[in-house]
């Protein structure tokens, strides 16, 4: 285990180790505008959701570490408090990462990166038109630590291609193909190849890992992703479905192997539920790892 203290490090390395483990991070895709109208297109990692009622985004342009002086961005937003974050798919990482380049102040990024700007409806920044959902933010606060600057913004207007939105109305994650910040050069895709589902004990309350018995708790097969599955189960199968259970082909071929294999039950049964498991069939592999020695 490396352990550090940020107090005897220099903040540039200790950064490294920050955005590096902090990661993946969404992309705030910044417009703003100086008092004059010059547009400002600018991506920042240092960002996220911090409410929702009223919804509240965040994200922070430091100072530049080559001389400590304000960031575009911060100095529009001080004339203009006013910010549309558009978020950043696939299809626009290449041109977003050449948008990130310093250019002069007052240069316009839509123009240098090559996308298309689109008129705001409450705010003067305008909205980048290849962006698949668009905040159209209020700056609340701007508040400074250090060599940092932390934009607090409420969103008035969100706008959302109707690419990404699913059958129900909502968005469908399957669609959007967001891209996020790792540390160094690094991204990651969350296409449909990359995301996965975990279902939320919301409405439920399940059982939990210390009511798990000791036996398949401690098992050498299953794994800490399989007991916060089986965790998760409200109520345990019946000694009347475990009993039924036992008339099951899966149940006949795993006693056979018992009976003329000498092979361990318990082993067979826990290799069985971690497959059922990994299907996300939670009350299956309850009802294999319940069964008892004939
Ligand atoms: C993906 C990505 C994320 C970035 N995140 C941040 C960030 O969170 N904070 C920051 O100060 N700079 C960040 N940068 C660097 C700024 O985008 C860069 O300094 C930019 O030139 C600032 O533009 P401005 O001076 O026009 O505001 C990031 C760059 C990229 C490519």
């Amino acid at each position: 285990m490396l352990t550090l203290n940020p107090k005897e490090l220099d903040s540039r390395v200790f950064y490294s180790y920050l955005t590096g483990t902090i990661a993946p991070r969404p992309i705030a895709f910044a417009s703003t505008v100086d008092k004059l109208g010059n547009v400002n297109l600018s991506p920042f990692s240092f960002f996220n959701i911090m409410g929702i009622n009223p919804p509240i985004l965040v994200f922070s342009p430091n100072n530049r570490g080559r001389d400590g002086s304000k960031k575009d961005t911060i100095l529009n937003l001080e004339e203009v408090p006013e910010v549309v974050i558009n978020m950043v798919d696939y299809a626009m990482v290449q041109q977003m990462s050449l948008s990130s380049v310093e250019f002069p102040r007052g240069t316009n990024e839509f123009n240098k990166a090559g996308f298309r700007e689109e008129k705001s409806v409450f705010v003067t920044p305008p909205r980048l038109k290849e962006s698949k959902a668009q905040f159209e933010c209020k700056v609340l606060e701007i508040k400074q630590f250090g060599t940092m600057n932390l934009v607090i913004c409420e969103v008035i207007l969100a706008h959302f291609s109707s690419e990404i939105i699913g059958e129900n109305g909502k968005i469908d994650q399957q669609k959007t193909d967001w891209i996020a910040r790792m540390g160094g050069d690094w991204y990651v895709r969350a296409n449909e190849i990359s995301i996965f589902e975990v279902e939320k004990p919301i409405t439920k309350i399940g059982i939990g890992y210390d009511t798990i018995p000791a036996n398949i708790r401690l098992s050498k097969i299953l794994t800490g992703n399989h007991l916060g599955q089986l965790g998760n189960m409200e109520n345990l199968p019946t000694q009347t479905e475990i009993e039924a259970y036992r008339a099951t082909e899966t149940m006949k071929n795993i006693i056979e192997q018992v009976m003329f294999c000498c092979a361990f039950l318990e082993n067979l049964l826990h290799t069985e539920a971690a497959n059922l498991l990994n299907k996300n069939e939670v009350k299956e592999a309850w009802l294999v790892l319940l069964q008892k020695h004939p």
